[in-house]
C-alpha cells in the first residue's frame, strides 16, 4: 500500500459519531489516507473496516488521548510507517457531566425534592479532571506529540482542526443582544463548557505558534448532533451534517483561514 501522493490525516475518537462521519466525508475525496483513531483497537478496526473494507484509504490506529504512552506509541507508529502527518483532527471528546445530570434529575424526581442534593466535591473534582483530561489535555498532548510529524508534512499547508462547541464560546455567552442569548447564558454544563472554552484558547495558541509556517489551525463547532454523546437526552442533527465544516477545515488550501472558529454558516465568536 502506498500513501505517498496522498494527504495523511489522523482523526482522534473516530470509531463513532462525528469523527466517524468526518472519516466518511474525507473518504469521498480519494486523495486522503485516513488514520481512524480509536482508544479501543477492536472498535477502531470494526469502524475502519465498515468504511473501507479494502484498507486502501482508511486504517485504524489505537490512541487513547488520556494516556500519554498511548499517544506516543501512536506517534511513533505513524513516524515509522509513514514518516509524516499532514492533517490532525482533534475530535475525541466527552461530556460525562450529562450522565451525572441525568442521574441527579432522576434522584431528585424519586425523592420528590425541589432542589438537587449537596454537591459531592470529590466527585465534582473527578468529573473536572476526567473531562479536562480528554477534551483539553488530550488535544494538547496529541498536538505536541504529532507536531514533529506535521513539520514533515508534504501536503502544504499542514492543518490542525480542534473540534470544539458553541457551548464553549465566551462571545456567544456574553452577547446579551444575540438571538440565542437565553440559550447560551443558561448556567448549564460548566465542566464541559469550560473545557471547550479552554480548548479555544489552545486553538489560538497553536494558530499563532504555527502562523509563520503557514499552517492552518482552526476550531469547529459541530452543533447539537445525534451521537452517543447526547445520550438520547436531546435531539440533534445527523453526524454527517456536523462533519461538513470539519472536513472543510481539514482540506483547506494555502489561501484558507487560520485562527478562526467556525461552523458551516461562518465565523463563530470565540
Ligand atoms: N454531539 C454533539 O452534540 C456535539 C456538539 C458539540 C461538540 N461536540 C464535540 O464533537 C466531538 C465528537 O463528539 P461526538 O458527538 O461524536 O461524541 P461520541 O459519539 O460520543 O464520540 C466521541 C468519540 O471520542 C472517543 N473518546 C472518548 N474518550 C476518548 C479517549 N480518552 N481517547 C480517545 N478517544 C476517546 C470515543 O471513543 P469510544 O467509542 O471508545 O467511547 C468516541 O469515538 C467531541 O469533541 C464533542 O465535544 C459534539
Amino acid at each position: 500500500m502506498t500513501t505517498e501522493p496522498r494527504t495523511i490525516v489522523l482523526i482522534t475518537g473516530a470509531n463513532q459519531g462525528i469523527g466517524y462521519a468526518v472519516a466518511q466525508g474525507l473518504l469521498a475525496y480519494k486523495s486522503y489516507f485516513i488514520l481512524l483513531g480509536s482508544r479501543d483497537a477492536s472498535r477502531g478496526a470494526k469502524a475502519a473496516n465498515e468504511l473501507d473494507p479494502t484498507g486502501e484509504f482508511i486504517q485504524s490506529i489505537t490512541i487513547d488521548v488520556a494516556d500519554d504512552a498511548s499517544i506516543q506509541q501512536a506517534a511513533d507508529l505513524v513516524e515509522s510507517k509513514y514518516g509524516r502527518l499532514d492533517v490532525l483532527i482533534n475530535n475525541a471528546g466527552i461530556n460525562t457531566e450529562i450522565d451525572i445530570m441525568i442521574e441527579q434529575h432522576k434522584k431528585q424526581r424519586e425523592e420528590g425534592a425541589s432542589q438537587p442534593g449537596k454537591v459531592d466535591l470529590a466527585q465534582q473534582r473527578k468529573l473536572f479532571r476526567d473531562v479536562y483530561d480528554v477534551n483539553l489535555f488530550g488535544a494538547a498532548m496529541v498536538t505536541e506529540a504529532f507536531t514533529p510529524l506535521l513539520e514533515k508534512s508534504t501536503s502544504a499547508p499542514a492543518r490542525i482542526v480542534f473540534v470544539s462547541s458553541h457551548t464553549g464560546s465566551l462571545g456567544l455567552r456574553v452577547d446579551s443582544l444575540g438571538a440565542e442569548y437565553a440559550k447560551w447564558s443558561r448556567p448549564s454544563f460548566p465542566v464541559y463548557r469550560s473545557s471547550k472554552a479552554a480548548l479555544n484558547m489552545l486553538t489560538l495558541h497553536y494558530a499563532a505558534k504555527f502562523n509563520d509556517k503557514g499552517w492552518k489551525v482552526n476550531g469547529s463547532c459541530p452543533n447539537l448532533t445525534d451521537t452517543n454523546f447526547a445520550r438520547g437526552w436531546v435531539k440533534g442533527r445527523p453526524a454527517s451534517e456536523s462533519a461538513v465544516n470539519i472536513v472543510r477545515l481539514a482540506t483547506l488550501s494555502t489561501d484558507g483561514e487560520s485562527g478562526v472558529y467556525s461552523d458551516e454558516n461562518g465565523v463563530v465568536p470565540w
